[in-house]
């Protein structure tokens, strides 16, 4: 068997909503200590709708795959449904990613939920800070 699946390199070689939204109402970004890659994404949101999302990864083929499948699967969907997406859910959708690269679909869950929190931040709107992994180590804020 492949090592990546067909629907991996096909987001890995034709990834979705690749780029930067100027007017972002939230932005996240993650990054990988161990192997240093970063991942970050920008969401538009109206009305608790993620209207667009775009990425920005600088990482390996595993990391871009899977903010493209991550960002098809949340573009339209209300916030709650993203911050309910997890990794596991990302590989699944990628028809699975081997063993030793599955951290790379954290990036994704993890970037989606830091530009949420940026966006509650920024529009003041109080939330359950438990339910945000604790990022202070892997991710930055933008202003
Ligand atoms: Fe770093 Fe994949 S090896 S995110």
């Amino acid at each position: 068997m492949a090592l990546y699946s067909e629907t991996v390199m096909d987001h890995f070689t034709h990834p979705r909503n690749v780029g930067v939204i100027e007017d972002a109402d939230g932005v996240g970004q993650v990054g990988n200590a161990k192997c240093g890659d970063i991942m970050k994404i920008y969401l538009k949101i109206a009305d608790d709708i993620i209207t667009d999302v775009k990425f920005e990864t600088f990482g390996c083929g595993s990391a871009i795959a899977s903010s493209s499948m991550a960002t098809q699967m949340i573009k339209g969907k209300p916030l709650a449904e993203a911050m309910a997406l997890t990794n596991q859910a990302v590989a699944q959708a990628l028809d699975g990613l081997p063993a030793h690269k599955l951290h790379c679909s954290v990036l994704a869950e993890e970037a989606i939920k830091a530009a949420v929190q940026d966006y509650y931040d920024r529009h003041g709107i109080a939330y359950d800070a438990s339910q945000f992994p604790d990022c202070a180590h892997c991710h930055s804020h933008e202003d």
